[in-house]
């Protein structure tokens, strides 16, 4: 139920304010006219106003006032400052949604008013086009109906789990750095098809919906990878070579590091944010 002027308020509208504010309007679930941006500075409100066409300020309170759904997505470090400045305008009738990586709910909450439903969630930039994978844990005066909207929204832009807290830093290091991972891996591919003479941009395609239609099958077959991967590759065929240069250059454990590594760091973001 819409009790306040915009539906949803977006504090911080940078890479991932912003992929959320465009993919929900792009997906229909609210108008731009119900929604209204924060930013930091005058240049980058006047550009991302022109851009969007949806209100945009830097004033903070404004947000926390007329929004009924405040989403925050500042930089991890700002997140505590931020929710100390707008709490006298919140009350329990709004929702908080943070999408910071590493800041814990009980730190919000420290900051916020008492009573005040807080949602993290750890979403990743392909929200922008409705691929988006986000995890979502609700603190606990967070009651069904505002969990199910909060996992709406995310749903409208890709995929929405609920999860145990606890999982918020293996989720950062797999789903929210890993587009990061992929976009390697897929121009990697591509270079492996320029060095054989492929023209870039047919690489590029060739490896891109490789990696989508493998991903997709995975998603629709709920078949465990390894025997998707047995189906591709024919005793003596071709693509068990490819896989033997795989195991030599330790793909596997070079992917699960890196999975583990950004989890660690997103565990000491806020201690250590540089
Ligand atoms: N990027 C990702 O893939 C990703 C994925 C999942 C989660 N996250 C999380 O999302 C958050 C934002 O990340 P990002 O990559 O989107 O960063 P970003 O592009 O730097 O966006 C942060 C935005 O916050 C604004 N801002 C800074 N201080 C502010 C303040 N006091 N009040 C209002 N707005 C303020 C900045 O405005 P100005 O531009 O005017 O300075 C900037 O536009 C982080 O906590 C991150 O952990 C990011």
């Amino acid at each position: 139920m819409q009790t306040r002027e915009y539906r949803l308020g977006i504090i911080g509208a940078g890479k991932i304010g912003e992929a959320i504010a465009t993919g929900v309007v792009g997906r229909g679930l609210v108008a731009a006219t119900e929604i209204i941006l924060s930013v930091r500075s005058e240049k980058h409100r006047a550009e991302l106003e022109a851009r969007t066409g949806m209100r945009t300020v830097c004033d903070n309170l404004e947000v926390a006032r007329t929004s009924d759904t405040i989403v925050l997505a500042v930089k991890p470090k700002s997140v505590a400052d931020v929710v100390t400045e707008i709490a006298a305008q919140l009350s329990q009738d709004q929702l908080l949604i943070s999408t910071a990586a590493g800041v814990s709910l009980d730190l919000i909450e420290s900051r916020a008013p008492k009573g005040l439903p807080i949602i993290r969630t750890m979403p990743n930039m392909a929200v922008a086009i409705g691929e988006g994978m986000t995890v979502l844990s609700p603190g606990s005066s967070v009651g069904p109906e505002r969990l199910e909207w909060a996992t709406s929204i995310f749903r409208a832009l890709g995929r929405a789990l609920v999860l145990e807290e606890q999982h918020m830093d293996a989720v950062t290091g797999l789903s929210g750095s890993g587009p990061a991972y992929v976009y390697i891996i897929i121009e990697s591919l591509a270079d492996g098809g320029l060095k054989l003479g492929l023209p870039r941009d047919v690489a590029t395609e060739l490896a891109a919906q490789t990696v989508l239609g493998a991903a997709r099958n995975v998603l629709v077959t709920g078949e465990h990878p390894a025997k998707l991967k047995d189906q591709v590759t024919t005793p003596a065929g071709v693509t068990i070579d490819g896989i033997l240069e795989l195991e030599a250059g330790r793909l596997r454990v070079t992917l699960i590091n890196a999975v583990v590594k950004a989890a660690e760091r997103a565990r000491q973001l806020l201690h250590h944010p540089h």
